[in-house]
């Protein structure tokens, strides 16, 4: 696992773009796992600009997976992780919709949708490139403490801390979906490499837990540490809690440039 502490959001924002844009360059068909949430925006905000200003890689033939989704919104709702990624990065990059693909909250296939999710991801070939952020509570993607370290994508249930952090987006707590379909984190470990995106203070616990505690399913981002390749971007508030955060930087300011993240 590399860990690369930054001094702010804008530079993890920046870097991992230069993370998502490395992966597109090496493959033109990659393709993306998509978290939502607060934590990706200035990297989705920093691709956007660069597509637009003409420097950006060739969007023509990549494929996405947002990452999970929320069931029980009324289809189309402005909150749905779909409805939110098409806004965020996939239509501003001129991805079209039948290239971004999610587990379908559908309530008629609520019993199917994580098998078929699964299915259309080793269709794809699997994911190249996961964009991750991280919960207060140590959740990656929608699995909660004490969620299986092997699950694969299927209906989980938030916990009332999660439903209270996303509130945000929706107004009141009351509004917030209690249930979610998400890749498990067996799933999430079948990608080729893990982007772990952290910022803020309200992160630094969970993360310093997931990246230097035990493996554990009460802190499910500790199953980071069993993934090969996983790049770990944060601000100095999200690294607070890490021992060992200035070796982490003494080890990138000294890696060589061909090495790559
Ligand atoms: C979003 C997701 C969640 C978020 C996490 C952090 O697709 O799977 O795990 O990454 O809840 O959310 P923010 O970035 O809003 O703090």
């Amino acid at each position: 696992m590399e860990i690369v502490p930054l001094d702010s959001a804008e530079e993890v924002g920046a870097l991992g773009a230069d993370v998502v844009e490395t992966a597109v360059r090496g493959r033109p068909g990659a393709v993306l796992g998509l978290a939502t949430g607060s934590t990706p925006l200035p990297t989705y905000r920093e691709l956007i600009r660069r597509h637009a200003a003409g420097s950006g890689p060739s969007y023509d033939a990549v494929r996405c997976f947002t990452l999970d989704e929320y069931v029980g919104l009324p289809a189309g709702h402005p909150e749905s992780y779909r409805a939110t990624i098409a806004r965020e990065l996939t239509d501003p990059l001129g991805i079209p919709a039948e290239r971004v693909q999610g587990p379908s909250p559908d309530p008629g296939g609520l019993a199917t949708a994580g098998e078929r999710y699964e299915e259309a991801l080793v269709a794809a070939g699997g994911i190249d490139l996961q964009i991750l952020g991280i919960g207060s509570d140590g959740h990656l993607a929608f699995n909660e403490p004490g969620s299986s370290l092997a699950s694969l994508t299927r209906i989980k249930t938030l916990t009332e801390e999660t439903r209270r952090d996303n509130a945000r987006f929706f107004g009141s707590v009351d509004d917030v979906p209690r249930h979610v379909l998400t890749q498990g984190l067996g799933t999430i470990l079948r990608a080729r490499h893990l982007l772990l995106l952290a910022t803020g203070a309200a992160k630094a616990a969970a993360l310093a837990a997931a990246v230097e505690g035990p493996v554990s399913a009460s802190c499910p981002a500790s199953v980071l540490q069993l993934h090969p390749h996983v790049t770990v971007l944060c601000d100095g508030a999200a690294a607070a809690g890490l021992a060992r955060r200035e070796h982490y930087r003494e080890v990138y300011d000294a890696k060589p440039a061909w090495q790559g993240l």
